[in-house]
C-alpha cells in the first residue's frame, strides 16, 4: 500500500528496536512473570512483535476503551468497554502502548489499574511525542522519540485507515481538527 507521507521509521528499524526492548524487558523481569497489558487497537502490532522478542514467561491481557469526545480529549476520562481478564493484584504489570501524546488517556488508565494494587506498574511505549505531553508518567521503556507530527502505520490509524502499514509514516497533510 502507498504511504500517506514520508516514512519516519522503517520495518528494519522497528525490528531492531523490538529486539533491543525485548532483551531489556527479559533481563529486567527475569525473576517474575509480568503481565503485559495493551489497549486496543493501536498497540496490537507492537505487542505482537515485541512479545516475540521476550525470552521469559509473560502473561498477556487487553483493555478496550471508548472515548467521550471532547471530554476525553481534555481529561483523559474514557469508558472501559473490555476489562482485564487476569487478576493483576500483586503482579508486575507493564502497559504496552503505541504512542503517548498528551498522556491523559494513559494517566487515567494507570490510575484505574493502580486501584487493583499491582506489585509494580510501568509503561513501555513504542513512540513518544514529548512535545505534547501534559502529565508525568512512569515510562520505563521507549522505542522512539518522535517529532510533533501525526503518524500512522504499524497499528496507528487515521480514522481507522493505515493501521496495517508495516512501517510508521507521517500523515502528510496532518490530522487537521481530527486528532
Ligand atoms: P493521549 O496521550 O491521551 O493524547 O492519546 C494518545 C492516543 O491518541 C494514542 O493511544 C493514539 O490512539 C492517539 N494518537 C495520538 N497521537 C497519534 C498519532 O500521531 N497518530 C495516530 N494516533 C495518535
Ligand atoms: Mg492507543
Amino acid at each position: 500500500m502507498r504511504a500517506p507521507g514520508p516514512i519516519l521509521i522503517s520495518q528494519e528499524q522497528l525490528a531492531v528496536r523490538n529486539q533491543e526492548l525485548g532483551a531489556q524487558i527479559s533481563a529486567d523481569y527475569d525473576r517474575t512473570t509480568p503481565v503485559l497489558i495493551s489497549v486496543l487497537r493501536g498497540a496490537l502490532y507492537f505487542l505482537a512483535d515485541l512479545t516475540r522478542e521476550i525470552s521469559i514467561p509473560i502473561h498477556l491481557d487487553l483493555l478496550a476503551i471508548s472515548r467521550y469526545g471532547e471530554v476525553s480529549d481534555t481529561t483523559g476520562i474514557v469508558k472501559i468497554t473490555k476489562d482485564l481478564d487476569i487478576n493483576i493484584t500483586g503482579r508486575d504489570v507493564l502497559v504496552v502502548e503505541d504512542i503517548i501524546d498528551t498522556g491523559l488517556t494513559l494517566s487515567y488508565l494507570l490510575n484505574y489499574l493502580e486501584r487493583r494494587r499491582p506489585k509494580s506498574l510501568y509503561v513501555c511505549t513504542l513512540l513518544d511525542n514529548r512535545a505534547r505531553r501534559l502529565v508525568d508518567l512512569p515510562i520505563r521503556y521507549t522505542g522512539f522519540q518522535i517529532p510533533d507530527k501525526f503518524v500512522v502505520g504499524y497499528g496507528l490509524d487515521w480514522h481507522e485507515e493505515y493501521r496495517h502499514l508495516p512501517y510508521i509514516a507521517v500523515l502528510e497533510d496532518g490530522p487537521g481538527q481530527l486528532r
